[in-house]
C-alpha cells in the first residue's frame, strides 16, 4: 500500500507486529473480552461492579457511550456509573485516576478500567508516515476499594495548543458534509510529536518521584505508553532507568494508543515479571497533547 519495508519499521519503531480487529469487530468486542480476563483475574463477576470507565478515541457509536454497551454485554447491574473518556493516548491514565477517585471518594467499590481502541479505522493506509505505527486491541484493570490504596498517586497534564501535531481533523459537530476520505483519519508531525513526547514525559516521571520522595531505584518497573521503542530507549537513558526495569510490548502490539499500558500492564504480569506488592509508575503521552503518569502498588 505505501513504500516502507520491515526492515525500517523494525529499526525505527520497535514494532515487529500488531493486531488489527476484524471485519465488523467494534471497541466494545474488543473491550468485553479484556474486561472479562481482568475480572476473571480478580475472581470477581461482572454484578459486582458498580463503575465502568472506558478509555477510547474509536468508541462504537456516537452514543450512547461504549461504556455503556460495554455493561449491558457483562450484565452489570444498572445501578452502575459508566461513560467513556478521550484523552488519546493518555486515556488509559486519565481512566484510572478517575476511577480512583471514585473509589477514594466512595462513589464506587468495584471499578472496571478499560483501554480499547480500532485505530485501524481512523488510520490514512496511503500515509507512511502514521499506517505502520498504529494496532487495535484492549486492555482492562479492576480496582478495588481497600484500606491500603493501589493508586499512590497521580499526575494529568494537558495542552491543547499542541493539538495541529497529532490529530484526527473531523467531528461530528463539523457536520457529514466536511468528511472526506482523510479528514477522519489520523494526521502526525511525528518527528515533534517524538521529541515532545520525551520531553514531557521525562518532566513528568522526575516529578511522580519527586512528589512520593522516591528514588528510580524504588520503582520495580516503568510502564510507559508503547508509541516507540526509541521514544521508551530515550526516556529511559534521559531519566537513568535501565531498559531491564522498562516493559515493552510495542514490538508485539503497535502503538495501540489508550489500550498500549493496560495491554502491557497485562503482558508482563501474566509472564510473572510484575509480581503482587510491586511499585509500578504507568506514564503515557497523545494527542492533545494529553500527559500523565500513575504510581502504583500492584
Ligand atoms: N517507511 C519508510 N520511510 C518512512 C516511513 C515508513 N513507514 N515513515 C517515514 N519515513 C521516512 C520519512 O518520509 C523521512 O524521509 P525523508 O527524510 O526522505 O523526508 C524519513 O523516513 C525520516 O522521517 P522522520 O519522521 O524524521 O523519522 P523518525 O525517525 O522521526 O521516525 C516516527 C518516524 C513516526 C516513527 C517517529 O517520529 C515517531 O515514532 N514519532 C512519535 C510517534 C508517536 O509517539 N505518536 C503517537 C504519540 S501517542
Amino acid at each position: 500500500m505505501v513504500e516502507t519495508s520491515d526492515a525500517w519499521i523494525r529499526e525505527r519503531t520497535g514494532i515487529i507486529e500488531r493486531h488489527i480487529a476484524a471485519d465488523g469487530e467494534t471497541c466494545s468486542d474488543l473491550a468485553v473480552v479484556a474486561a472479562q480476563r481482568a475480572l476473571e483475574a480478580a475472581g470477581i463477576a461482572g454484578r459486582e461492579v458498580d463503575l465502568v470507565v472506558l478509555a477510547t478515541s474509536t468508541p462504537d457509536q456516537v452514543f450512547p457511550s461504549t461504556a455503556c454497551l460495554i455493561q449491558e454485554r457483562l450484565d452489570i447491574p444498572g445501578k452502575t456509573i459508566a461513560f467513556d473518556i478521550a484523552a488519546a493516548c493518555c486515556g488509559f491514565i486519565y481512566a484510572l485516576d478517575v476511577a480512583d477517585r471514585f473509589i477514594r471518594t466512595g462513589g464506587a467499590r468495584r471499578a472496571l478500567v478499560i483501554g480499547a481502541e480500532t485505530f485501524s479505522r481512523i488510520l490514512n493506509w496511503e500515509d507512511r508516515t502514521t499506517c505502520v505505527l498504529f494496532g487495535d486491541g484492549a486492555g482492562a484493570v479492576l480496582l478495588e476499594a481497600a484500606d491500603e490504596p493501589g493508586v499512590l498517586s497521580t499526575q494529568l497534564y494537558a495542552d491543547g495548543r499542541q493539538q495541529a501535531l497529532l490529530n484526527v481533523p473531523w467531528g461530528i459537530s463539523q457536520g457529514y458534509e466536511r468528511l472526506t476520505p482523510t479528514s477522519g483519519k489520523i494526521t502526525m508531525r511525528g518527528n515533534d510529536v517524538f521529541k515532545a513526547a520525551v520531553r514531557s514525559m521525562g518532566a513528568l516521571v522526575d516529578e511522580t518521584l519527586q512528589a512520593n520522595d522516591l528514588a528510580r531505584e524504588d520503582v520495580d518497573w516503568l510502564v510507559p505508553h508503547q508509541a516507540n521503542i526509541r521514544i521508551m530507549a530515550a526516556l529511559a537513558r534521559k531519566l537513568g532507568f535501565s531498559m531491564e526495569q522498562v516493559i515493552v510490548t510495542a514490538d508485539r502490539h503497535g502503538n495501540t494508543s489508550a489500550a498500549s499500558v493496560p495491554l502491557a500492564l497485562d503482558v508482563a504480569v501474566r509472564d510473572g515479571r510484575i509480581q503482587r506488592g510491586q511499585l509500578l509508575l504507568l506514564e503515557a503521552f497523545g494527542a492533545g497533547f494529553t500527559w500523565g503518569s500513575a504510581l502504583v502498588r500492584y
